[in-house]
């Protein structure tokens, strides 16, 4: 498996997956448009050539901002979630970018596990932050240390 940066053609794949994984998915469009920003940066993961899972993040200047990882239902906990993000976060340290923050679903317990692994700390929480279930979000941040 390979992570690389996402290119254009790999939009409508990312929005498959996507709509695997959310109630209210990003749609190509709205993945075009972050896409275009100069602030975000969007990394996928590829086996035989196909994307199976993503991961994005909205930079400001020394912080950012993780706003999606998803992964093909098919191969989620094989490891590939966790590699996205492990190399999302070498990328921003090479970057400059020292803290990362997140909200995860309080019952997203693999993703909040994940992030732990990866060094993640619980901030605080925000209470009603999600809807379609409304649940409460859980802040996380890593700092990195010189
Ligand atoms: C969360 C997500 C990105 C993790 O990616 P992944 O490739 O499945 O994760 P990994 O295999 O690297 O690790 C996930 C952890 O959860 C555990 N896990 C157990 N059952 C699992 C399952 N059915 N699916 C995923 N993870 C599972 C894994 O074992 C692993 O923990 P461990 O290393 O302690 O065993 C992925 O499951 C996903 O796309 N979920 C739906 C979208 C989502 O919730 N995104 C996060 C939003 S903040």
């Amino acid at each position: 498996m390979i992570i690389r940066e996402m290119e254009m053609d790999d939009i409508e794949r990312v929005a498959e997956i996507e709509a695997q994984n959310f109630a209210k998915p990003w749609t190509a469009v709205g993945l075009f448009t972050y896409f275009m920003r100069e602030d975000a940066k969007f990394f996928v993961a590829v086996e035989d050539e196909e994307v199976v899972g993503y991961c994005g993040v909205l930079i400001s200047i020394d912080e950012g901002d993780i706003t999606n990882v998803a992964v093909e239902k098919s191969r989620q906990g094989k490891g590939i979630g966790t590699e996205l993000v492990q190399a999302m976060i070498h990328n921003m340290e090479e970057a400059g970018v020292t803290t990362l923050h997140l909200e995860v679903r309080a019952s997203n317990e693999n993703a909040r596990k994940l992030y732990e692994r990866a060094g993640f700390l619980q901030d605080h929480i925000r209470k009603e932050y999600y809807s379609e279930p409304t649940e409460d979000g859980i802040a996380m941040s890593r700092r990195h240390s010189h």
